[in-house]
């Protein structure tokens, strides 16, 4: 109670209280305690074993104080990033449980965090046999059938009944957003569009355009921003006025570009990142050191931790789909750098052009679309910076995407 947790820990290491449940106890809570002060994973890691340990030998522990600890550990293993850890524990819980579906969602949820599809679609298999009307479970499977298996119509069937009610556990912004595009993908524009008004409605979305899930409530929201209304006039005369070296420099990396990951094109799209969540990728800046330069001279693009600099890459006819990106903390800055003749973006309701040396910036937060009409493959860099409105402590402290 007095905080001496490396006290605690010596005296209740010894060999004589190895099979004692209290000491085990009193070791994990001395090594988190200790992590916590020190602010230390190594200590944490230990913490999270001693509880496993703890929970692993002591299945008799009482109902109340099972989930007290059950609790915090999952809680120290999912700050720690190590979401598989919590495996053991959630099916602990559900031994002891058997009637409660909730440490089931939870378990599914874990797995989807550590990037298991297989393991939860597992999981909500059995969930859903046994609840097949449980909105959680459905609002899931809804979601791996959309992102995994690309099944859509079968995915908007279970999000639909996930969102049946506007209230209790599955009214959640991630079912919403998920609906909304898995309709927009089958091209069923009035439906999709009904989701979001219905998701902004019940504060889940900014708005039905603005469908970005990681926000910061307060911030001026607008889809296409004259630059003269930034703080970023400067740097963006800087990147006009280099267009022809930031030109050189994206097509000398050609070899380096990859294919975009999310889908939103089927082909003909490809990318190079320079700087992800306002850090270098390491050694990439000296394959464009013009464009490094311009870009460290402003800080919050270069330290843009909800963004990144990456150059595009566009083949001629190619049509990126309507998407929104995660969060409103950014506005995005693409300078023109080639064949942008009949290329088109659509921010919300205006449809704009790029052109060569010259920068536009929007909110990519709003709902966008891009058409390549031209003939010739089209180059853009795109420039994250943080959104002004943010103080200088939530740009220094707001969890990195
Ligand atoms: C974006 C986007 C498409 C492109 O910057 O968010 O969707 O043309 N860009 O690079
Ligand atoms: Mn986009």
């Amino acid at each position: 109670m007095e905080g001496a947790w490396s006290a605690c820990e010596r005296r209740v290491s010894v060999k004589a209280l190895m099979d004692c449940a209290r000491a085990q106890y009193l070791l994990a809570s001395a090594l988190d305690g200790m992590a916590e002060a020190q602010r230390d994973n190594r200590l944490l890691s230990r913490a999270i074993t001693a509880y496993l340990q703890l929970l692993k030998n002591n299945e008799r522990l009482s109902d109340t104080k099972l989930v007290m600890v059950a609790n915090r550990a999952i809680d120290r293993i999912k700050f720690r990033g190590v979401y598989l850890n919590a495996e053991p524990i959630y099916r602990l819980l559900i031994r002891r449980f058997p009637n409660e579906v909730y440490y089931r969602n939870n378990l599914t949820v874990c797995f989807l965090m550590a990037n298991r599809v297989d393991l939860a679609e597992e999981v909500l298999k059995e969930t859903l046999r046994l609840w097949p009307d449980d909105r959680v479970a459905l609002g899931h499977y809804g979601f791996i059938l959309k992102n995994t298996h690309n099944k859509h119509e079968e995915a908007v069937e279970y999000l639909q009944r996930a969102l049946e009610h506007e209230s209790g556990p599955a009214n959640e912004p991630r079912f919403y957003y998920h609906l909304g595009d898995a309709l927009l993908l089958l091209g069923r524009l009035k439906e999709a569009e009904e989701v979001h008004k219905r998701g902004a409605a019940l504060g889940h979305f900014l708005s039905p355009s603005q469908r970005s899930l990681y926000n910061v409530d307060r911030l001026k929201g607008r889809p296409w921003w004259p630059i003269e209304d930034t703080p970023y006039v400067q740097l963006a005369r800087a990147l006009e006025k280099s267009w022809r070296e930031i030109l050189k420099e994206a097509l000398a990396a050609k070899a380096l570009y990859e294919k975009e990951k999310e889908g939103l094109s089927e082909k003909g799209w490809s990318q190079l990142d320079l700087f992800v969540r306002g850090q270098e990728i390491p050694g990439r800046c000296k394959t464009a050191p013009v464009t490094c330069s311009i870009v460290r001279s402003e800080p919050a693009a270069a330290g843009c931790r909800r963004g990144q600099v990456k150059f595009s890459a566009m083949e001629a006819a190619t049509r990126v789909r309507p998407h929104v990106g995660p969060t409103n903390c950014r506005l995005r800055m693409h300078l023109g750098l080639s064949n942008t003749q009949n290329t088109f973006i659509r921010v919300d309701k205006e449809i704009r052009q790029w052109e060569v040396g010259k920068v536009f910036i929007f909110d990519d937060s709003f709902e966008h679309e891009v058409w390549h009409n031209g003939t010739s493959p089209r180059l853009v860099l795109i420039v994250d910076v943080w959104h002004p409105d943010l103080t200088a402590k939530e740009r220094r402290s707001l969890p990195a995407i």
